[in-house]
């Protein structure tokens, strides 16, 4: 595909909301048998953050939505689609980005979830882009959420010492031609959904007693068999991205990857021969937060003035499916 022309898709404005409360590993230690120099030294993770017991995946979708909202200098009304991703959403159905349309006041819009794991971010704005670039729409809000705390087991070490709640957001609309959303690729590998998952709770699983006391209603994951697959896969989803967008590694400015563990972002940068200084990395503060973590990454290093225009930003993630996807974006703002 050769980069396009106008009409483009450009990232118009960014927010995100993270809970207040702060869960560090030394309040870990009181949890489960882990120490802080092992979640460290695996991860980089020294804190996350937990949501209240009555805030739910839209209540985080909400601010973090209306802060790119305010970003972009738009209302509400001005939205045509609100897309969440999101592997937590308030219920099955409705849809959390139905609740999170009403309570932001979109009355112009339709609204969907989007379920691709941690790659939840980058199939968003793949999605939203098609509207916009094809003119059927004027903006779109992609929102990535989530609640993992009520889907982690805390009796399981493996995994409960790495994911945090939050939320990340971008309005989509129409802009100059070869700035936005270049290009991106999407990938699904279902042959290894295993690896990541919750058991029960589906139709495939009802949840019962039995089930409850395997705590097969929460997270299962294979951690280093999903280690081995990111390292290998972000470096060749991000070298067919970054082909498809005209450009060669050197011209990426910022890497903003799926904050699972800074072990698989030091590792994939390495193979792709990207510098440690290109790499927006914030596992250590809010540690792995599924589809929200790339959304909340780029808000972040937007809001510290480091992002300029005309800046290329490789956005890459991967996550339960197994799903691979990257985007290039050259920022706009
Ligand atoms: O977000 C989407 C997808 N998710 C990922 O991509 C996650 C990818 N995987 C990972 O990040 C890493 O595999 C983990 C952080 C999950 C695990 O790190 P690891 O270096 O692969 O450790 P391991 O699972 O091989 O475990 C090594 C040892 C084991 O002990 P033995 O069997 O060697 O005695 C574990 O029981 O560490 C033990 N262990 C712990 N020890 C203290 C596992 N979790 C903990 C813990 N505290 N929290």
């Amino acid at each position: 595909m050769t980069p396009r022309s106008a009409p483009s898709a450009v990232i118009c404005g960014v927010g995100s909301y993270l809970p207040d409360k702060v869960l560090t590993n030394a309040d870990l230690e009181r949890i489960v048998d882990t120490t802080d120099e092992w979640i460290v030294s695996h991860t980089g993770i020294r804190e996350r953050r937990i949501a209240a017991d009555d805030q739910a995946t839209s209540d985080l979708a909400l601010p973090a939505g209306q802060r790119a909202l305010q970003d972009a200098g738009i209302g509400p009304e001005d939205l045509n689609l609100v897309i969440v991703t999101t592997v937590t959403p308030d219920h099955f159905f409705p849809a959390t980005a139905c609740i999170v349309q009403d309570k932001i006041g979109a009355r112009n819009a339709g609204a969907f979830d989007l379920v691709s794991g941690c790659t939840g971010f980058v199939y968003g704005l793949s999605v939203a882009s098609q509207f916009i670039e094809n003119g059927q729409m004027d903006y779109a809000l992609v929102i990535s959420a989530e609640k993992l705390s009520c889907i982690a087991d805390w009796t399981d070490r493996s995994t409960c010492v790495l994911f945090g709640d939050g939320a990340g957001a971008a309005v989509v609309g129409a802009g100059e031609p070869d700035l936005g959303i270049l290009a991106f690729v999407l990938e699904s590998y279902g042959e290894h959904g295993d690896l990541l998952r919750i058991p029960a709770g589906g139709s495939r699983m009802r949840i019962n007693e039995e089930i409850l006391a395997r705590h097969d209603d929460c997270l299962r994951m294979e951690g280093p068999e999903l280690f081995k697959l990111a390292v290998r896969g972000v470096p060749e989803v991000s070298e067919k991205v970054i082909a498809k967008a005209g450009l060669t590694n050197s011209d990426i400015d910022w890497v903003v990857m799926h904050q699972a563990n800074i072990r698989i972002i030091e590792a994939a940068a390495k193979r792709m021969d990207i510098p440690e200084e290109r790499l927006v990395v914030n596992v250590d503060k809010y540690g792995n937060t599924s589809a929200a973590s790339m959304a909340i990454a780029l808000d972040e290093v937007y809001r510290q003035g480091k992002l300029r225009r005309g800046d290329n930003v490789l956005l890459v993630g991967f996550g339960a499916g197994f799903t691979l996807g990257g985007a290039v974006v050259r920022w706009a703002k």
